[in-house]
């Protein structure tokens, strides 16, 4: 592919380090199944799914020819006081397989949006009770909620909210999992539940009642794979039902199978109250995000509104787009004809051995993973995370994507994935680390 140099300066990139990329860029070209081309024309395997968006692969010829005959049909109607059929198909498809009793889908375009109408719904859930009062939000340290205001308040991101300090108030953080003396857990780790009761100390600090609601990612991912120790997910929902607490998962990594079952709390036992989701809901195809919420949530918020009043003033101008349902409807469909997660789940241990025989190398630090998800820590050279960037970039050039956090390389394989696509993938991280 040509281009100029100079014709790059225009495109301000999101996080990324804008004058090193337009030194040295590194684009993508094409995709087909797992693999990308780059502009030199080089296949690049897709070790993390894009940004974990595309299980299925890329380029998938249904779900690109379900949008363009949507956007022929009916590229675009108002979400507000109208709608159209698609929305209220994948409505019904997604809460077919989210746990029960979540029921109602209300659509988005990004992770970052589902945060801000969770926190918006949960405000809304408890004014609605008559406990308006319940304005304190409770995440973890180490968390990644996105980027809007909402997820800023809640992330446990240093980098992601020192610039930003003018964010909500009333967010208290508790401890993340990742536990430096139990390195190379393959799963989830036997000990740490307790750290859940960091909630309980809350509640005794704070008072539980003025406590609005806990969100965690059922496994932190952008922070590097933490998985949740055994019955620490179970204690935070004992907690929060003692207290009258909400409990929100960020399912924005985790769902649509990536942890071998449609969604993290299948995976764990454990039902939220609500469920923000993203990503693989399209495939990466559209730009889509959801919040699920359960029946009671729902008639709370709904039934508390007059007859015929709007119950909810929040929604945006491409809640539920037509062209973003159409490559979601497509995008179920195909999970549910290809058995897509029990594909993820029959991989997994395939790929966690591999993952794991690189833990004989030097510059590794910890493993960690659960399904088809996994982190590799590096030991940092110089300021933290100075080796990852340069990984990710060694990683690229050598032919494999892989997202990279800090120090921490993060592992999401398409589940279209055959075995020797891990094969090459685990290749191309031990030449890669090995020439470190
Ligand atoms: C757990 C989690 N929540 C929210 C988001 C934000 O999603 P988006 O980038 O689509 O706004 C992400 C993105 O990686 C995420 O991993």
């Amino acid at each position: 592919m040509q281009y100029q140099t100079n014709d790059l300066e225009q495109h301000w990139m999101p996080f990324t380090s804008n004058r090193e990329f337009k030194a040295d860029p590194r684009l993508i070209v094409g995709g087909k199944g797992v693999y990308l081309t780059n502009h030199k024309g080089d296949t690049v395997i897709d070790g993390s799914s894009g940004l974990f968006c595309c299980p299925l692969g890329h380029g998938r010829k249904e779900i690109a020819e379900a949008v363009y005959h949507q956007l022929l049909e009916n590229d675009y109607a108002s979400p507000f006081m109208t709608s159209t059929p698609g929305a209220f198909e994948l409505a019904n498809l997604v809460a077919r397989i989210t746990p029960d009793p979540i029921n109602h889908v209300f659509f988005v375009n990004s992770g970052s949006e589902s945060i801000d109408t969770a926190l918006k719904m949960v405000m809304a859930y408890h004014r609605a009770r008559g406990e308006g009062h319940r304005t304190r939000f409770v995440s973890r340290e180490r968390a990644y909620h996105g980027v809007n205001i909402g997820g800023v308040s809640l992330s446990g991101m240093v980098r992601n909210r020192e610039t930003f300090t003018s964010v909500m108030p009333n967010v208290v953080a508790m401890r993340h999992t990742w536990n430096a003396d139990e390195l190379f857990v393959r799963g989830q780790p036997e000990t740490g539940a307790d750290m859940a009761d960091d909630l309980a100390r809350f509640c005794e600090t704070y008072g539980g009642s003025t406590i609005a609601a806990v969100f965690v990612e059922p496994i932190a991912g952008s922070t590097g794979v933490l998985v949740p120790p055994k019955g620490y997910l179970e204690r935070l929902r004992e907690i929060c039902d003692e207290h009258g607490i909400l409990l929100v998962f960020d399912e924005v990594i985790c769902g649509f199978g990536r942890l071998g079952a449609p969604f993290a709390s299948h995976a764990f036992g454990v039902t939220p109250d609500l469920m923000t989701m993203a990503k693989a809901l399209t495939n990466g195809a559209q730009p889509m995000g959801a919040v699920a919420v359960d029946d009671h949530v729902y008639k709370t918020i709904t039934e508390a509104a007059p007859e015929n009043a709007i119950e909810f003033f929040h929604g945006y101008t491409y809640s539920g787009h037509p062209a973003a349902c159409a490559a979601g409807i497509a995008v179920q469909k195909i999970y549910e004809e290809e058995q897509s997660f029990d594909k993820a789940a029959s991989l997994s241990d395939y790929f966690l051995d591999g993952l794991f025989s690189l833990r004989d190398l030097d510059v590794v630090k910890d493993i960690r993973g659960y399904g088809l998800m996994g982190g590799v820590e590096l030991h940092p050279k110089g300021t933290p995370g100075a080796l990852g960037t340069q990984t990710q970039k060694d990683l690229f050039w050598n032919g494999m994507h892989v997202k990279f956090t800090g120090d921490v390389g993060i592992l999401a394989p398409p589940f279209a994935s055959e075995k020797e696509h891990i094969d090459e993938m685990i290749d191309k991280l031990r030449m890669t680390f090995e020439a470190i």
